[in-house]
């Protein structure tokens, strides 16, 4: 069957994100030779706990600007295709791996945030979330120190090397893979697990997937359909495919 039509009579569609949804937004992915943050700096110095134990003020500040690089982006084409999808399909659910909220400030809500969020900060030691208040009243270039424990310290609220995933959001991403009729994965390398494994799951429970990127990997040679190219050109298409059925 051609996706097209797959597209039409498909009613549960799961989508994965990752970096390279938020590219043609000008954040920058992981994994690019040339230009992907892995290749400039150390993910084991700046997204590892033993990293921020030991450099928290290098860390805090590379987060800073990560921040302040996402405060200056808009979503994409992808970003709003996929939020235009959602309207049209009551059974959708959005899983992703990025931190920047891109997704839902083009409108998608219930997004299965995997890897955290870079706007929301917590305390080193209890998790527990620190007020935007509390961190205006402190010095920007240090991480401040947590109102909830003495010993701790204001970080992202991100997933960083080493550390589990929350366990509901997990759990309810297996749920939609395993549910779905399509998984839409787009801008992925498709490396780090347990994201990596859900469109595997998803084609074992009896789902097609669909994988977008401009590069071939391991997702692209799975999945039924591969669409070579970048998320802000196909994923419109597909949302477009949808529309036209008026769902
Ligand atoms: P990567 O940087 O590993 O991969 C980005 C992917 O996006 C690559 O496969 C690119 O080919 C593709 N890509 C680039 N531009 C694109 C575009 N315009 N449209 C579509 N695809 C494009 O990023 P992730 O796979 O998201 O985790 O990385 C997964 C995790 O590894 C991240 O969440 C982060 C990182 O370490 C943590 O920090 C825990």
């Amino acid at each position: 069957m051609d996706l097209h039509r797959y597209l039409l009579e498909t009613t549960r569609i799961a989508v994965l994100t990752g970096a390279g949804v938020s590219a043609e937004s000008g954040i920058p992915t992981f994994r690019e030779a040339q230009t992907g943050l892995w290749s400039q700096y150390d993910p084991m110095t700046l997204a590892s706990p033993e990293g921020f134990a030991q450099q928290p003020d290098l860390v805090w500040r590379w987060y800073q600007w990560r921040r302040e690089l996402v405060a200056k982006a808009a979503p994409n084409a992808g970003h709003k295709a996929l939020a235009s999808i959602q309207q049209h399909l009551p059974e959708f659910t959005l899983i992703t791996q990025n931190v920047d909220g891109l997704h839902q400030q083009a409108g998608s809500s219930d997004v299965l945030e995997l890897h955290g969020n870079i706007h929301r900060t917590v305390c080193s030691r209890t998790g527990s979330a620190i007020e935007a208040s509390w961190l205006s009243a402190h010095a920007a270039a240090e991480p401040p120190p947590s109102p909830h424990h003495a010993d701790g310290l204001a970080r992202p609220d991100v997933v960083w090397f080493g550390e589990a995933l929350d366990e509901c959001t997990l759990q309810q991403s297996f749920d939609a893979a395993q549910d779905c009729e399509l998984m839409i994965v787009a801008g992925t390398a498709g490396v780090v697990h347990p994201a990596a494994s859900l469109p595997v799951m998803a084609q074992q429970a009896g789902a097609r997937v669909v994988d977008i990127n401009p590069e071939h990997n391991e997702i692209s040679r799975m999945a039924n359909w591969y669409l070579q190219g970048t998320s802000a050109r196909w994923l419109p298409v597909l949302a477009a495919t949808l529309e036209k059925e008026n769902r």
